[in-house]
């Protein structure tokens, strides 16, 4: 029997072959879960026999990878911020991208908000991956996540449980804020941004996970757009059903996911719809500007 140095070597020799990013990395993340083995012992116990069943398992796992299946939805989880979340192929995996957003929602929660109970809504919350994380970070806070489908919400809803937060993380399936009940301190939001017709020239990876997670329509910002009007209650346009019930508190703040690309003609729906308010831009971890913040009151400048 082959022993896991080899079996970790030709793995890598093989996905290398197929062209796979990070071939490495993942050959040791598929040998690790196909042992059932912690990263370390991985390395400690590199002459213990590979099983033929062992084998088998790791091969099938190469073949769905060869046809460009993300690794997370074959192996049924992601780490994001330090936690494990289960995906499937309903829900987007989250992206370490998207940690910079939980990020500055912490910072500006945890600074400014000294004394209220916040009440924060989870826009397009996929995994739950957001809410998850602020929850588990801000005992106090009580927040609405929510999407649009029952296949997505299952999802969060295992995640939520598993992480112990059903008590404060509420899921709500509906279009963008339709289904808040109350207006909120702070809305986070990774919605779809991606212009419709780059995503077939997106690397094959992508083509896997769901088209209503990743298409913003024709600019990419079909979502944003209609976010801050229910955000605001008013249209961009005259004619577009008048004033409706905003969705953000008077002092609240708005956080969206964006491509740096986009950020000129957020700023000028933000300036149109919220008058007076602050608006700034946060670098992700690749320091590029991926976060739109809209800051309505005092609550604190980024
Ligand atoms: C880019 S994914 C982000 C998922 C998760 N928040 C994350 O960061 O990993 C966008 C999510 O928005 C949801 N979505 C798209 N349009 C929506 C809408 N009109 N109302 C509510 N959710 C929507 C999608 O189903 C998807 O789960």
């Amino acid at each position: 029997m082959p022993s896991l140095r080899q079996v970790v070597r030709g793995t890598h020799g093989i996905l290398e072959g197929f062209q796979i990013p990070d071939s490495r990395l993942e050959a040791e993340v598929m040998v690790m879960n196909t042992m059932r083995m912690p990263r370390q012992d991985l390395f400690a116990n590199q002459e213990t026999e590979v099983s033929p069943q062992q084998e088998q398992e790791l091969a099938e796992i190469i073949e769905r990878r060869r046809k460009r299946e993300p690794l997370a939805y074959i192996l049924g989880y992601k780490e994001f911020y330090g936690i494990t979340l289960l995906v499937n192929s309903n829900v987007l995996i989250p992206r370490p991208e998207t940690e910079s957003m939980v990020e500055h929602a912490l910072f500006m929660a945890l600074m400014g908000m000294e004394t209220a109970e916040l009440v924060i809504a989870d826009v397009g919350t996929g995994t739950g991956a957001i809410a998850i994380n602020l929850a588990i970070h801000l005992p106090a806070a009580q927040i609405y996540a929510m999407d649009l489908t029952d296949e997505v919400l299952d999802v969060a809803s295992y995640n939520v449980r598993a992480h112990n937060v059903a008590d404060r993380i509420m899921l709500l399936k509906g279009d963008l804020l339709e289904p808040l009940p109350q207006p909120v301190d702070l809305i986070v939001a990774n919605l779809p941004y991606v212009p419709s017709q780059r995503i077939p020239t997106l690397q094959p990876e992508i083509q896997w996970e769901p088209r209503q997670a990743l298409d913003g329509g024709e600019e990419g910002l079909d979502q944003i757009r209609r976010l801050l009007e229910q955000a605001a209650g008013s249209p961009l346009e005259d004619g577009d059903g008048g004033r409706l019930p905003g969705r953000l508190k008077d002092i609240g703040i708005i956080l969206l996911e964006l491509d740096p690309e986009q950020v000129p003609a957020v700023k000028e729906m933000a300036d149109r719809l919220f008058p007076g308010a602050e608006t700034s831009v946060e670098p992700d971890i690749s320091q590029r500007d991926r976060i739109f913040v809209i800051n309505r009151g005092q609550m604190l400048s980024p």
